[in-house]
């Protein structure tokens, strides 16, 4: 164990009491997996649209609608994702980094592929003149780059729970040290990519209930619904098999161990089968809500299995230093909402745009 300790990194002190990072962090957690689940819902429906548009011109709208709104479901999902990555550098910091150098070449490539990511998604839009097999195919690079993108962060995220696995990087000093080793990898991954699905299909169905006058709407509306019914049902599956390969030591707390933590895995489980339900019978606005409930209990949940991966190693969390700083952090809670006013004043005044440009 003292071998293990050794090659975690120390911790730098913490300016306010950690509850409050913690707090943070769950919370822009929780917005990030919301933005890169209707980001990358929306992805995949760009590529069925521009793929079944070919034919039908119900889905032609349908794609190049998705494609339209895609660039700015990328850079929301990325900005909440930076937020994530600032709590989670205080607390947890000195394991995040050092799993990221563990994998470092793939890692850094993950911004230039973002980056190539973000440019197509343009590209598509705004090169109107493209083929339909063109766009299709940007379309589907696009998804392809978002999904190597959430596999490589189940990677750093996994990895960054294993210290043991960090040694990897003495015999293999080449940065490439991608956590296939890890059990649970695969499950976790399958299980965010139906649970994003069915984040986007509710999502991408909720806005067309609400623009119900477009062309496409009916079309829209069903197809997203139906999805995100399937893929909430099979993120049920996918789930249970993510927690069966867990460690036996961390299973044994959440089964054996605790009512709460059994109950709250069980209440999961049965809201994503609720909103699978929901989404076939069509009543989104219901769907939406409950999904969106269930994501909050999954953020607890996921949050909990990393502290017991982490528990052997709390000698080397940052703890609250002698000279705290509540002032910087107040000061940092009143810019963040300035922030977000200027986020929703900038919406307002684009919807408003929009809408009245489409008017004339
Ligand atoms: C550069 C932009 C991004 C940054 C800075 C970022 C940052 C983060 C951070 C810090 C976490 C962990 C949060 C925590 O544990 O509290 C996280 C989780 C995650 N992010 Fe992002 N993210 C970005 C873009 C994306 C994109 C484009 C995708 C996928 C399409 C994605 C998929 C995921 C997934 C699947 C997880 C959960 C990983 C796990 O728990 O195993 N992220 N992200």
């Amino acid at each position: 164990m003292n071998d293990l300790l050794n090659i975690i990194p120390n911790p730098d002190p913490l300016p306010v009491a950690s509850g409050w990072f913690s707090f943070l962090s769950y919370l822009t957690y929780f917005l990030h997996l919301l933005g890169v689940g209707i980001m990358f819902g929306i992805a995949l429906f760009a590529v069925m649209g521009h793929i079944r548009g070919r034919k039908d011109e119900n889905w032609k709208l349908f794609g190049s609608r998705m494609s339209k709104t895609l660039p700015f479901t990328i850079a929301f999902a990325v900005n909440l994702g930076v937020a994530p990555l600032l709590f989670i550098q205080v607390l947890y910091g000195n394991f995040f980094y050092t799993a990221s150098i563990v994998i470092g070449i793939p890692w850094l490539m993950l911004v230039l592929l973002l980056i190539a990511g973000y440019y197509s998604a343009y590209y598509i839009v705004f090169k109107k003149e493209s083929s339909p097999r063109k766009k299709s195919l940007l379309a589907v690079a696009v998804t392809v780059i978002l999904g190597w993108i959430a596999f490589m962060l189940v990677n750093v995220n996994t990895l960054m729970m294993v210290p043991a696995r960090w040694k990897a990087y003495f015999s293999s000093l080449n940065g490439m040290n991608l956590n296939l080793s890890e059990a649970t990898l695969w499950p976790r991954f399958i299980f965010y990519i139906f649970l994003f699905i069915a984040i986007g299909g509710v999502f991408t169905a909720l806005f067309y209930k609400i623009k119900n006058k477009e062309k496409e709407a009916n079309l829209g509306f069903n197809f997203a619904a139906a999805v995100s019914g399937y893929f909430a049902l099979l993120a049920v599956p996918a789930f249970v098999y993510f927690v069966l390969t867990l460690p036996a030591e961390i299973k044994k707390v959440l089964f054996g161990g605790s009512v709460f933590w059994l109950g709250l895995v069980v209440v999961f489980l049965l809201l994503l089968l609720l909103t699978g339900f929901l989404n076939f019978k069509k009543k989104i606005v219901g769907a939406a809500l409950l999904f969106t409930a269930g994501l909050v209990i999954f953020v607890f949940i996921r949050n909990f299995i990393r502290g017991l991966y982490l528990k052997p190693f709390a000698e080397k969390f940052s703890v609250v230093s002698g000279n705290t700083q509540y002032g910087v952090m107040a000061l940092f809670f009143v810019v963040l909402a300035a922030g977000l006013v200027l986020i929703a004043y900038l919406l307002v005044r684009t919807a408003r745009e929009t809408r009245s440009a489409g008017s004339q």
